[in-house]
């Protein structure tokens, strides 16, 4: 799957950025505090005005300090999937539940710093599993491969049903990194720059999942 990251979009023409994206799995909202991490962009009211504008299945990073008040706000406004930070989060376990009872997926968000091991049991009640490979705040940095071993410890928990989310994979993803990460069991590529920042976005999303289909098999359709 591939969920293109609208923070690499024109902002002042959000409608026709979604339009442009059409094929994609997902699309990816970065929801930015200016707390948790030192930028702003954008919350419910816009994410409200985005889900009006598309079908997309959409994808909520809330990259927010404090997201067991504010998460579930985007399950009920009609979000697909909404992930928090296991960094922010003070009941992960709580917040997953509400989610859930709103009607969206949870998925639980880890930085490049942090283990993934502390986070094995919660995440028995996520749905996504979203390893960031840059540091939250910013479109247009560069892959962090040192994640790429959470990932290969994700993929194999997930292999031998020991937890049932899905791997996504945030920040850096182009045609010269998503290789080495669907080797390493990704299944969902966000990618915000090397989408919008292509003369044809879906042009760039399908080359990305085509590349992500020969670097593992796994993808291919029966
Ligand atoms: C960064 C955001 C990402 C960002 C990715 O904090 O979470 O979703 O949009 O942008 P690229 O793909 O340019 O690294
Ligand atoms: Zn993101």
């Amino acid at each position: 799957m591939i969920a293109p990251s609208i923070l690499s979009a024109d902002f002042a023409r959000l409608a026709d950025e979604l339009a442009a994206i059409e094929g994609s799995d997902w699309v990816h909202v970065d929801v930015m505090d200016g707390h948790f991490v030192p930028n702003l962009t954008l919350g419910l009211p816009i994410v409200e005005a985005l889900l009006k504008a598309t079908d997309i299945p959409m994808d909520c990073h809330l990259m927010i300090s404090d997201p067991d008040r504010w998460a579930v706000g985007y399950a009920e406004a009609g979000a697909h999937n909404v992930t928090v930070h296991a960094e922010a989060a003070g009941d992960p376990t709580r917040i997953a539940r509400d989610l859930r009872a709103a009607g969206a997926k949870a998925g639980l968000s880890i930085k490049p710093g942090t283990p993934l091991d502390p986070w094995l049991d919660v995440l028995r009640e996520y749905d996504t599993l979203l390893i960031m490979s840059v540091e939250p705040g910013f479109g247009g940095q560069s892959f962090i491969p040192d994640v790429l071993d959470k990932v290969r410890t994700a993929r194999r928990l997930v292999d031998t049903g020991h937890l049932t989310v899905l791997v996504e994979i945030d920040g850096g993803i182009n045609p010269d990194t998503i290789t080495q990460a669907a080797e390493a069991g990704v299944d969902c590529f966000v990618a915000g720059s090397a989408v919008y920042g292509a003369a044809d976005p879906s042009r760039a999303i399908t080359a990305l999942r085509d590349q992500a289909r020969t670097a593992n098999p796994r993808f291919t359709p029966a």
